[in-house]
């Protein structure tokens, strides 16, 4: 490393990637200050010349293709700011690394499926390959675990990882309001995507989660093995009833090492009301990392943004100018183990249940009896307001229990003739 500009080149500029230049517009001399040399943008890349990025890039080589960015002489760094787990910005990254080019993405996508492979791909040739605003956007979580616990076994990572989920459960619970009916005030406000499914159905956390899980375990990412369950059926009747019992409905993601192997799950959890992750509310993040010397250690933030997220870009781009490396997931890619999934019927904790029962004698006996059967023991025992011959939602909670005693206690509870709906299961996590 001498005193010669760090040359970068970005190939999208959306979001992050306008984001990406402003701050490196505004920061330029604190962050020259703090590498020693200059970081100058030479070449960009997007599909639309003509739309105003909000910095002049008269100077800049443009290129329309973002794959002969990636290969142009003049840039010693591409930042792939693109998205999607194939197609160009996987190109571009593969470009960029056989040209002897560090990469950095904000990209989970790309990581959750390809991240072993790529990693493998830059350190056999001396290269870096970033990341950190793919996971927990502005919030240094990757450098905080990979770097900064990285004189511990870490027990369990788990988080709020996508903040438009998070969003749309507190405006759920402070409002009262339904599911469909703050998604679409969601996509209106611009939170939400036109599309929402990555969001909403936990696929974006799961991303993160795989990311995570690797750098926590030292083994290779393994999105495959993540099991995803995002918010659509959570009813404001279950948010209420959480609050009634002293806890909050959030989505979490969980990578926890069992004695079966490692669990990687997002999923609604119940989580007590009094917690760090119940207090992160609206478009926040949090991740907590739980390891064996420095105990629970939490960070709290911005998980997305234009400049929150180029902020973690950044922060990458300035460990490339000061030539500071680590392994791209903690272990060297080489070394990375194959991760041992614990099956998710294994997990031991408590459950929430929600019934829609008709009022007629005899039935909460039979609810009682299918638990019993399973050895699941009820902690709490709800029910609000009576309509004879009507269904009426009956809430319990349980004490610790094995998941798959729970699924068969539910799936004959399920089957009784005064269960009206399938039952509603939410995993209670006592954090
Ligand atoms: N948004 C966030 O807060 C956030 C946070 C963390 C991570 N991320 C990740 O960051 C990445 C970018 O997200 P974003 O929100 O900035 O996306 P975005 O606003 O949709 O921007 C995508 C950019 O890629 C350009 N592009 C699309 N196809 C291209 C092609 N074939 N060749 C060259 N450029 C192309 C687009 O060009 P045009 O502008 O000309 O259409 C646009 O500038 C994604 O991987 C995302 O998951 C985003």
């Amino acid at each position: 490393m001498g005193t010669a500009p760090l040359r970068v080149g970005i190939a999208g500029l959306g979001t992050v990637g306008a984001g990406v230049l402003k701050l490196l517009a505004t920061q330029g001399d604190l962050l020259a200050r703090r590498v020693g040399r200059p970081m100058v943008v030479t070449a960009v890349s997007a599909r639309d010349r003509t739309r105003d990025r909000g910095v002049d890039l008269t100077s800049v080589r443009w290129y329309d293709n973002a794959v002969d960015l990636a290969s142009d002489d003049q840039v010693d760094v591409v930042v792939e700011l693109i998205g999607g787990s194939d197609g160009i910005a996987a190109r571009t990254v593969e470009t960029a690394l056989a040209h002897g080019k560090h990469v950095v993405t904000a990209n989970k996508a790309l990581l959750a499926h390809h991240g072993t492979a790529l990693a493998t791909q830059a350190e056999a040739q001396g290269l870096t390959l970033a990341f950190e605003a793919a996971v927990a956007g502005g919030i240094p979580v990757i450098k905080g675990l990979r770097e900064g616990l990285a004189a511990n076994q870490v027990r369990e990572v788990h988080g709020i990882l996508n903040g438009t989920c998070n969003y749309i459960l507190t405006e759920m619970r402070t409002t009262g309001r339904d599911f469909g009916d703050v998604l679409a005030e969601a996509q209106a406000k611009g939170y939400a995507e036109a599309d929402p499914s990555f969001d909403i159905d936990g696929v974006d956390a799961a991303h993160k989660l795989a990311i995570l899980t690797s750098v926590a375990f030292g083994t290779r990412v393994d999105f495959a093995n993540v099991h995803v369950e995002g918010i659509r059926h959570i009813s404001a009747l279950d948010i209420d009833y959480a609050g009634q019992l002293g806890y909050r409905i959030k989505l979490l993601g969980i990578a926890r090492r069992t004695d079966k192997g490692i669990e990687q799950r997002v999923n609604p959890c119940m989580v007590p009301v009094g917690s760090l992750i119940a207090a992160t509310d609206g478009v926040f993040n949090a991740v907590v990392a739980d390891s064996d010397f420095a105990d629970k250690v939490a960070l709290v933030g911005r998980g997305a943004g234009a400049v929150p997220t180029a902020s973690a870009v950044v922060a990458d781009l300035v460990d490339i100018a000061i030539g500071r490396r680590t392994p791209t997931f903690a272990v060297p890619a080489s070394q990375l183990a194959p991760l041992t999934p614990a099956p998710l019927s294994a997990r031991r904790g408590r459950y929430y249940v929600r019934l829609m029962v008709v009022d007629r004698p005899g039935v909460i006996a039979d609810v009682a009896a299918a638990l019993r059967d399973q050895n699941v023991s009820m902690e709490s025992f709800l029910q609000r307001g009576r309509a004879p011959g009507e269904a009426v939602p009956v809430v319990l909670t349980t004490h610790d229990t094995e998941e798959v005693a729970m699924l068969r206690a539910l799936a004959v509870i399920g089957g009784l003739d005064a269960v009206q709906e399938t039952p509603r299961m939410i995993r209670i996590e006592d954090y």
